[in-house]
């Protein structure tokens, strides 16, 4: 009789652990989902850009996030927002997961949570290809610079305005925008990451790259600070994918 009282007293116990558990678990913004809600900006090919055919974002940072949803068992829906506000949206809870081409960086550290980095970068500063002023960074002293908002590119053009080297700084939405100002004279100068200055060079044309990398640093996907489950599991997806030679597919279609 005494033993049976325990071991109910015992499964009491472990029900009543695991209940309290899993009502923590629901309320808390890391709970374990079946789809995650991905925000992205797409509008920095390759890494995430509209597919003319599906117009849909599709993109090398897509494909990757939703393989790894794929080898860690879940689904994930795409959300587009402007560049400046995925870090804000991941941090409140409004979506899961910031797959953006997002380079991790120290300040960024202090409201997300970053998965490990899954390819490098850095910015470059670009011009309009007749352009013979402009050949290193030495050369910006009284130039006009354009940049999308929000980004690590707009943070450099500002550091570079604040010491007095940049003239102006033309901070705007969309990364063809950029491009745009600078080819229709708006702008002497544009920093954006080096891959998508290259792809737009290749796609469009018209500009060159000038000059060494400013910076070189790496992408991340941003989950919330306290979401450790999820971050865990992308890392976990991500070097499955690197083991398996998904990874390098993705790369050879993008790169
Ligand atoms: N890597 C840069 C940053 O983190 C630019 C990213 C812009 N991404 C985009 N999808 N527009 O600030």
């Amino acid at each position: 009789m005494k033993k049976i009282l325990a071991l109910a007293l015992v499964l009491a116990l472990v029900f009543s652990m695991t209940a309290c558990g899993s009502k923590k678990a629901d309320k808390s913004a890391a709970a374990e989902k079946s789809t995650y809600v991905v925000a992205t900006n797409p509008d920095f090919a390759p890494f995430e850009f509209i597919d003319e055919e599906t117009q849909q974002p599709t993109g090398f940072d897509m494909d990757l996030i939703k393989a790894i949803a794929e080898d860690q068992g879940f689904t994930v829906e795409i959300q587009q927002m402007g560049f400046d506000a995925i870090c804000g949206a991941v941090q409140n809870g409004v979506v899961d997961i910031g797959a953006s081409g997002m380079s991790i960086t120290p300040e960024r550290q202090e409201t997300v949570l970053f998965s490990d980095p899954y390819i490098e970068a850095g910015l470059s500063i670009s011009v309009r290809d007749d352009d013979t002023t402009i050949t290193s960074a030495e050369d910006l002293a009284g130039k006009v610079c354009a940049v999308q908002i929000g980004t690590t590119g707009a943070a450099k053009a500002q550091e570079l305005f604040d010491a007095g080297i940049l003239k102006e700084v033309k901070v705007l939405d969309k990364v063809d925008v950029v491009y745009q100002e600078l080819k229709t004279k708006g702008a002497d100068c544009v920093i954006n990451d080096t891959p998508v200055t290259k792809a737009y060079i290749s796609n469009a044309g018209g500009v060159k790259i000038v000059g060494d990398e400013l910076v070189a640093d790496s992408y991340g996907f941003a989950v919330a600070k306290d979401n450790t489950a999820l971050a865990e599991k992308i890392n976990k997806g991500l070097a499955n994918l690197k083991a398996n030679g998904k990874y390098d597919e993705l790369i050879a279609k993008y790169f």
